[in-house]
């Protein structure tokens, strides 16, 4: 079959290339978009990623042009219009797990960064300043930390805090597990709030949880807060949270996803004027750590993710999707 991959970088093509047969892969940069949908003329497989638009009008171009199935490389599938793709008959398979620890091992990075400052140290240390005055941190050991969905990535993330002695407090609209409430403590949002040092977001974007970081829930979180947010950006509210760092009321914000990062993330922009003022003010903050959408960005990660997609094409090829079912 032949397949167009959108949004592909040199590393796509490192984990795809070798396993690819017998299928072939055209290699594409831009991101599936009204205007480069034509790209996939002659395919019978797009191949897309997170920042990929499939919107109505996209899907509907895309089975005009003859393809046959939307084979996502990665978890979420909040950029997918699935009532549109079930109803031009255009199936959605994704790669439901492929690393929960890399992404739960980021959201612990950037703890550990942000509490212990080590992006200001290692500043320091290159400009010969081995002061330690601003530097101060806390001991994790002992620290309340929220959960927000204790699926695959959650449940990676709580193994880890839960190493390191804290007590974790999850909220997840799924059924109580009483293996993880053995461990840990399940909560409604109204109690996790107020009583942690720590909150990490895990769960998926959808419309129940559209700005759950919102103004009205930062104002009940701990004065001096720490929020981690490795799930997708439309989670957080960002204009309210640089409101709550400019208030002391967030003391520490660690974000691998942005709401508006499809026009940034991914790409060297280095030669230009950033145009996003929300974002640019966000970068300004000594207690604000923002990485590239690179959570999932593991060697063991972009090899499962190449493996479980050509498996999806292969069973598609063989027959094997006819329907939504890989999707959800
Ligand atoms: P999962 O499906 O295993 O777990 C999600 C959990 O969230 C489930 O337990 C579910 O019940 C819970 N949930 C759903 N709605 C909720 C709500 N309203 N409130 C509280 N909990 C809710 O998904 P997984 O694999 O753990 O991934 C989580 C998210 O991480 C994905 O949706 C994706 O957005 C993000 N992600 C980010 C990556 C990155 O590189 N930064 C890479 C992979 C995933």
């Amino acid at each position: 079959m032949l397949i167009t991959m959108f949004s592909s970088k040199p590393y796509d093509r490192l984990f795809f290339a070798p396993a690819a047969a017998p299928h072939e892969i055209l290699y594409f940069e831009p991101h599936l978009t009204e205007k480069t949908v034509g790209l996939a003329a002659g395919s019978e497989v797009v191949c897309c990623f997170v920042n990929d638009v499939l919107s109505e009008p996209v899907l509907r171009q895309l089975k005009e042009l003859g393809v046959r199935l939307v084979a996502m490389r990665c978890a979420g599938y909040n950029n997918v219009d699935l009532p549109a793709a079930k109803q031009l008959g255009l199936p959605v398979c994704r790669v439901p797990e492929y690393s929960p620890h890399a992404v739960a091992e980021h959201a612990v990075g950037l703890i550990l960064a942000l509490n212990r400052n080590i992006h200001r140290a290692h500043n320091r240390i290159r400009e010969h300043d081995y002061s330690l005055n601003g530097l101060m941190g806390f001991d994790l050991y002992g620290k309340t930390v929220g959960v927000i969905g204790a699926g695959r990535i959650g449940r990676a993330f709580i193994d880890i805090m839960l190493g390191f002695g804290c007590e974790v407090l999850v909220h997840d609209v799924d059924v109580v597990d009483p293996a993880l409430a053995s461990r840990v403590r399940y909560t409604a949002l109204a109690e996790l709030w107020p009583a942690c040092d720590i909150i990490s977001l895990h769960c998926p974007l959808t419309p129940a949880t559209h700005h759950l970081i919102d103004g009205e829930a930062l104002a009940q979180m701990k004065q001096g807060v720490m929020l981690i947010n490795t799930s997708r950006g439309g989670l957080v509210d960002t204009p309210a949270v640089i409101r709550g760092l400019k208030n002391g009321q967030v003391g520490y914000l660690g974000l691998d996803v942005y709401e508006e990062e499809a026009d940034l993330f991914f790409e060297d922009l280095s030669n230009q004027v950033v145009q996003d003022d929300v974002f640019a003010r966000l970068t300004t903050f000594p207690n604000v750590i923002v990485t590239g959408h690179q959570a999932f960005f593991t060697r063991e990660a972009l090899a499962k993710i190449a493996q479980v997609t050509l498996a999806n094409i292969n069973a598609f090829a063989a027959g094997a999707i006819h329907d939504m079912t890989l999707v959800g």
